[in-house]
């Protein structure tokens, strides 16, 4: 989603901002642009489309020390040029890039800005129009800008440029992300640590509804009333080599291969001196105390939740259910007496399961956040926090992610059982060893799903994933995974339920991936696959060592039977990675998705 970077200080701030806007580039995004601030004045260049296409329309002699840059993702208005940020003011004094949605611009539009000439369809113009108008009304820019925000209803992450002030960079936040880099002799704004990674590894959280005036030797962050914030920054843990693509051609593709190495470091991060699996105890009396866990995510972490909730109901016997974020705020459930939230994202930046927490946090409830990015602001705003340890996930189409929320939620599962004294008749710590290694061998099977994807998904219209109990659940990610890439229409289903409706659109070769890795419904998801057949499908059926028959695709190794998702799911995210490659789709940036979600 719209991504925001900032620099101001001695060095050439285009080719920075360029470069911090490439970083973004793995949020999604539609156009792209950047302003940047001399003796001359602001020049403002932006364009439709990749950031390859705005660097070929940025005039690379233009000499400027200060600048904001931008990667939109449309919400307001069509993708294209006039729509991009940085907006100007009509006099072109100021210059403003943001993330977020702005509520009630169309209101502000109507009470102060009846006779400003628009030039775009954003909520976005419509504030930095504002800002001039409070100006024009003899306000200071600072002052103006800070009355503006109290007019706001909604989220933002803002950059402002003054014509007339070369020495500062404005910056504010509500919902959305957005930190303060700080260096020497200069400073940055990113929405993410990762753009400004290359330039600093310090950086300042900023709290919802604080404004920063930020020069090259100095951040003062203040609230809306004016009051100072004294904070101090924290080191961000990122490698900068954890986010390039190295030899890989994409990547997802890398991201499936760390897999096996994210299990293993996911064990050891959670297994304390005598190897034994520990969580902060808080968590674990959380758990206990709760009388129903009810988990909270959208997307892949959704899915990740389905498998959690087998887990902890399996091991630390307690009842959960599982919801889609976007449903659950508007129609909230009635729930039961001690609840415990447990928010699922790899980001920690969704704003769906955001405005949840926040409902729930009004409710006086409890919440746990299982995130991939320490600091992020579900994690801040979370009572608890369970990390991910998968490293930076750059592809849109989630992997890595996925396998760690489920290895982080069975880990949760285990130490609350042990917390309950629930008998549990396994050692998570060698079966997880088990899982990282089978994870090994369907990483090198790279060529065989490449086959199956080639015979199956290459030139179909449509594809269906069956499966019963857990493989149902991890078929509907391996839907999620092939039509977010590949665009092919493919959806998940419980076996059993094609035949309730679904089952008429199975026409001759329509393709129906069948995982079989449950020994409780081995033989039912096999009747389903000859019902499918007998109609004509062409069914691929991926089965577990052990339960495999003739004429199976695909075999993976046999792993416990409550974590085959973690493996089940790989060949599903290779034959995805496979139908979009044949299909010529942008892998890693697949058209109208984001990465991060910051809007509701
Ligand atoms: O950052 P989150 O885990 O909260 O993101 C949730 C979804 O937007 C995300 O999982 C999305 O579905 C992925 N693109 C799927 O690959």
């Amino acid at each position: 989603m719209c991504g925001i970077v900032g620099y101001i200080g001695k060095q050439d701030a285009k080719e920075i901002l360029l470069k911090g806007l490439e970083k973004l580039e793995y949020r999604g995004y539609d156009s792209a642009g950047i302003a940047v601030k001399n003796a001359d004045g602001i020049q403002v260049f932006k364009e439709k489309g990749r950031i390859a296409d705005l660097r070929a329309i940025v005039d690379e002699n233009v000499a400027a020390n200060t600048g904001i840059g931008h990667t939109r993702w449309a919400t307001h208005g069509v993708p294209n040029r006039s729509n991009a940020h940085p907006h100007q003011s009509t006099s072109g004094r100021l210059t403003l890039v943001h993330n977020g949605v702005i509520e009630n611009y169309d209101l502000l539009k109507r009470e102060y800005l009846q006779d400003v000439a628009f030039q775009s369809d954003t909520d976005t113009e419509v504030v930095v129009q504002l800002i001039e108008k409070f100006v024009n009304d003899g306000l200071e820019v600072e002052e103006a800008f800070r009355k503006t925000l109290t007019l706001l209803k909604g989220s933002y992450a803002f950059a402002l440029l003054d014509s007339q002030n070369e020495q500062t960079i404005f910056v504010a936040k509500n919902k959305s992300p957005l930190l303060v880099g700080v260096g020497e002799g200069f400073n940055v704004v990113a929405s993410d640590a990762m753009a400004m990674i290359q330039v600093t590894d310090q950086f300042l959280e900023l709290m919802d509804k604080e404004m920063v005036i930020v020069t090259k030797d100095s951040v003062s962050i203040q609230k809306l009333d004016g009051a100072e914030v004294t904070r101090e920054p924290f080191t961000a843990e990122l490698d900068a080599s954890d986010i390039e693509k190295g030899t890989y051609p994409h990547y997802m593709l890398k991201e499936i291969d760390e897999q096996p190495a994210v299990m293993r470091k996911i064990i050891q991060a959670y297994q304390n001196d005598e190897g034994k699996l520990t969580i902060d105890y808080n968590i674990a009396e959380a758990m206990n105390e709760a009388d129903r866990v009810y988990i909270i995510a959208c997307g892949t972490s959704y899915h990740a939740g389905l498998i959690g909730k087998q887990l902890i109901e399996n091991m630390a016997k307690i009842p959960v259910e599982v919801h889609v974020a976007s449903e659950f705020v508007y129609n909230m459930p009635l729930l039961s007496e001690k609840p415990l939230f447990i928010f699922i994202s790899q980001s920690g930046e969704t704003a769906d399961s955001r405005a949840v927490l926040v409902a729930i946090k009004e409710l006086g409830y409890k919440a746990l956040t299982i995130t991939n990015v320490p600091g992020s602001t579900l994690s801040r705003e979370a009572d608890y926090t369970l990390l991910l340890h998968a490293g930076p996930e750059i592809a849109v189409a989630s992997t890595k992610a996925y396998t760690a929320q489920i290895s982080v939620l069975a880990i949760l599962a285990n130490v609350t059982a042990a917390f309950r004294n629930q008998e549990v008749n396994f050692n998570l710590v060698k079966e997880l060893g088990i899982v990282a290694s089978a994870m090994e061998a369907l990483c090198d099977s790279k060529e065989a799903m490449e086959e199956i994807a080639r015979e199956y998904l290459s030139v179909t219209r449509n594809a269906f994933f069956i499966g019963r109990a857990m493989d149902y659940f991890v078929g509907l990610e391996g839907a999620l995974k092939l039509k977010e890439i590949s665009y092919i229409q493919a959806e998940g289903f419980a076996g059993g339920e094609l035949k309730h409706g679904t089952i008429a659109l199975i026409e001759d070769g329509t393709p129906v991936i069948a995982l079989a890795t449950q020994e409780n419904v081995n033989l039912s998801i096999r009747g389903n696959v000859k019902e499918v057949a007998a109609r004509g499908a062409n069914p691929c059926i991926i089965s577990m060592k052990g339960l495999e028959t003739e004429g199976d695709r695909f075999v993976i190794p046999e792993v416990h039977e409550l974590l085959t998702p973690l493996v089940s799911v790989i060949p599903l995210q290779l034959l995805a990675y496979y139908a979009a490659l044949h299909r010529d789709c942008d892998v890693d940036k697949p058209r109208n998705l984001a990465k991060s979600v910051t809007v509701e």
